[in-house]
């Protein structure tokens, strides 16, 4: 994990991080969760580490295992990049050229900081169109932001438009009970975007020990899923 900006509370506790999840009210718009980050983004990369929180590492490693282009070269589009996490796993991977969007001012502030970034924008995705060019990037990536409460799948087709004929779309979401409705219309939107053959299935890998369970109906760890897939030429 990389450095942050070394004003975060170094001894957090699971229960402290369950806290703050729970407060954030999952039902709230757009606007509210991303303040919520605003609130949460100093000592978010030391919390989902006690989460144990490996999404943005199991997602690049997909990536990575996939792709057989130039990385040297290649433009990753991280959507909903956090402070950096997704791009901070790609970079050891051999990728270079970033562009990163997110919601949450703070978030970027902090991502700014590991100077991975070529370029950050601040978009309320599922509001605000990702202003970035159609049909540019070899990978979109999209880690931990597909799920309930946070970006609406209307966001769906806006990562496949900013993909390259030929690049990868990898996006990742929650298998939890409070996440499953979102889950099911999630893979219905990417399954019909298949049928129209804008895209093809590269793979998608479930796993059962996604994150840290936090809330009372689930227990121990709980599930989550990466979807890839590859627009079509
Ligand atoms: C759990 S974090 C994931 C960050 C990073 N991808 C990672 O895996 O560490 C979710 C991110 O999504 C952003 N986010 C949530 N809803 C959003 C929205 N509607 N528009 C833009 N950003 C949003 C938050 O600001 C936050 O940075």
């Amino acid at each position: 994990m990389h450095e942050t900006a070394g004003m975060a509370n170094t001894s957090r506790t699971f229960s402290d991080v369950r806290n703050v999840i729970l407060s954030a009210h999952k039902n709230t718009g757009a606007q509210e969760k991303v303040g919520f980050y605003d609130t949460w983004a100093e000592n978010y990369e030391q919390d989902v580490a006690l989460l144990d929180y490996r999404a943005p590492l199991l997602a690049a490693e997909c990536v990575s295992s996939f792709f057989t282009g130039d990385r040297e070269k290649a433009t990753v589009l991280d959507v909903a990049c956090g402070t950096g996490l997704v791009s901070a796993h790609l970079k050891k991977m051999g990728f270079h050229h970033f562009v990163g969007v997110d919601g949450c001012l703070a978030m970027l502030e902090l991502a700014k900081k590991t100077g991975l970034y070529q370029q950050l924008k601040q978009c309320l995705l599922g509001h605000d169109e990702i202003s970035v060019e159609a049909e540019t990037y070899d990978i979109v990536i999209i880690v931990g932001a597909l799920s309930i409460g946070q970006v609406p799948l209307t966001v769906i087709r806006e990562l496949w438009d900013a993909t390259k004929p030929g690049g990868y779309v990898c996006m990742t979401t929650r298998g939890n009970a409070d996440n499953r409705e979102y889950k099911a219309e999630l893979e219905k939107m990417i399954k019909a975007l298949e049928e129209e053959q804008k895209w093809r299935r590269v793979t998608v890998v479930e796993v059962e020990e996604w994150e840290r369970a936090i809330s009372e109906q689930d227990s121990g760890y709980i599930s989550g899923a990466i979807y890839l897939y590859q627009k079509s030429f």
